[in-house]
């Protein structure tokens, strides 16, 4: 199937979505820019423009931000019943479950990734999660405190907690699973009554707009959700710098984590990260190889291994290494590549153009110093921004494809000995994001689980989130954790109230 006829049996309302103006969403209204600038979104199965939108700069920030405290502040959003909210956000579910279809090819269009795997993956995931979400508005219970005050002999108190939101947030997302990015972004928020400007990547900023007309459909007060496309430098600087924002939520590069702090320290604003990974896949010397074989191969191929969770680094014991090496090589043979858009595809092409010169670059400087390819290692000879699935091996801890995170389709796979040297070279890392160990023996799990320095350990299987576990990163993986409780209390504030009788 030619990209032609492919892109020729796209939906109507497809069509007409992409068609339209589309603009930033202030205050419940769909508007321009202030500078009246647009820019150029492209389908990376083909390197063609497919949408023109409007970019969000610095002005329109600020126009944002007085937009979304007038909305936290109303009676509308303030005082709105728990109950209530929580209907909201089942409409918004509903509402991006009935256009699942048209919501998986524009992300299919945007992104790359196979429109299958959008549909039945990022889309079913993110109507999850905000109906799981929509349970915490009347469960975000405080406690009663039983304080003692020992230094007022006589005193008798009665104190509790109530769980506040924490006010306007900025929330900054990346282009590898935009939709579902923008509802772990938006329904924690939303669940906990914030108010919210949400900035999706310039490469893929077309869902969180459809996204948008949802909200609105939905019926959530004007100005609660914000959307405004536009360029990290630009845009997301303005986010994460500005006073009148309280908290900025951050999913995306480490070296951008860092300049978010640095841009949030000026209101000291709550900062919440999720960042980078070079997470490990640990093949025991006993693991079933029918589950591991392919478990490692989609662990680092699924989504081009534009994942922040990908089982980059491959650590396998040493009297099973070629096995395992050849099996997941296989795999990557035998990937089905092509336009996201046709339903045989299996891997897509990577995000930008810009994505494959860095993937290539790593892949190029892993070859350039000593690596070898089992398989793969090129850019595919054709439009688009195709990238072969590579497997990389004779590598040396030192070298950048081992240290550094590639997020492309790139594994760079190590024999290894013993448990403690398996557990020493994972954790010799920046990086804390998460770790899998595929063994049939329970009590191995349990002396390397406690030891992988790792927000998620998977056991006999690897990448699966779910609403309900929190998901977040050690060292500069990131800070806080996303998905269960755990977002809401990043959208919370404590406060203690304490009365004297
Ligand atoms: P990035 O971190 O630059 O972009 C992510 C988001 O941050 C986008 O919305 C972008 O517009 C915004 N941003 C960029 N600079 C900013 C700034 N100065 N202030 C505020 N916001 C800013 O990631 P990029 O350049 O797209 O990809 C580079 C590398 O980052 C990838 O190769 C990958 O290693 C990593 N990455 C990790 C992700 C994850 O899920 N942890 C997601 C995307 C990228
Ligand atoms: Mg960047």
């Amino acid at each position: 199937m030619t990209a032609d006829n492919i892109l020729g049996s796209i939906r109507q309302d497809t069509r007409d979505f992409l068609a339209k103006p589309l603009k930033l969403l202030i205050g419940g209204r769909w508007v321009d820019a202030v500078s009246g600038k647009t820019f150029p979104v492209y389908d990376p199965g083909t390197g063609r423009q497919i949408a023109s939108v409007a970019e969000a700069d610095a002005a329109d920030v600020d126009r944002a931000v007085a937009a979304a405290r007038a909305a936290f502040e109303s009676k509308a959003w303030r005082d709105m019943k728990a109950c209530d909210r929580e209907r909201l956000l089942h409409r918004l579910a509903d509402l991006i479950e009935a256009n699942a279809d048209q919501l998986a090819e524009l992300e299919s269009l945007d992104n790359g990734k196979s429109v299958m795997m959008a549909r039945h993956l990022d889309i079913v995931a993110a109507v999850d999660f905000i109906r799981y979400m929509a349970g915490w508005p009347t469960k975000n219970e405080g406690a009663t405190i039983p304080v003692s005050m020992p230094y007022v002999p006589d005193g008798k108190f009665f104190a509790y907690t109530q769980r506040e939101p924490v006010g306007v947030v900025g929330q900054i997302i990346p282009w590898n699973f935009p939709l579902l990015m923008a509802a772990w972004k938006l329904a924690p928020a939303l669940a906990a009554g914030c108010a919210t400007i949400l900035k999706p990547a310039e490469q893929t900023p077309v869902t969180a707009l459809r996204i948008g007309e949802l909200i609105l459909e939905a019926g959530f007060p004007e100005g609660v959700v914000n959307i405004l496309p536009g360029y990290g430098h630009t845009a997301g600087a303005a986010i994460a710098a500005h006073a009148g924002i309280d908290k900025v939520a951050f999913t995306g590069s480490t070296e951008v984590g860092r300049l978010i702090t640095q841009a949030a320290m000026g209101n000291l604003k709550k900062v919440t990260l999720e960042l980078g990974g070079k997470s490990p896949a640990i093949v025991l010397d006993d693991a079933d190889l029918d589950i591991a074989i392919p478990g490692a191969a989609m662990a680092i191929f699924f989504n081009q291994g534009q994942v922040c969770a990908a089982g980059s680094r491959l650590y396998v014991h040493k009297s099973i290494f070629d096995k395992v090496i050849d099996g997941v090589a296989g795999a990557a043979k035998q990937f089905s590549i092509g336009h996201g858009l046709s339903p045989t595809t299996q891997m897509g092409p990577l995000v930008s153009e810009e994505q494959v010169k860095r993937v290539c670059g790593y892949i190029d400087g892993g070859l350039a110093d000593g690596a070898k390819a089992v398989v793969g290692g090129r850019r595919l000879d054709q439009p688009g921004y195709f990238v072969e699935p590579t497997v990389l091996v004779n590598t040396q801890p030192s070298m950048k494809v081992v240290q550094e995170e590639i997020f492309g389709p790139v594994v760079v796979a190590m024999p290894y000995s013993d448990l403690d040297e398996v557990v020493a070279a994972a954790n010799n890392s920046i990086y804390g994001l998460a770790a899998s160990i595929w063994t049939r023996d329970v009590s191995k799990v349990h002396r390397i689980a406690p030891a992988l320095k790792a927000g998620t350990v998977w056991v006999n299987c690897h990448g699966l989130v779910d609403a309900a576990m929190p998901f977040g990163g050690y060292k500069q993986s990131g800070w806080g954790r996303e998905l269960g409780k755990a977002a809401i209390d990043g959208y919370t504030e404590t406060k203690s109230v304490c009365l004297a009788y």
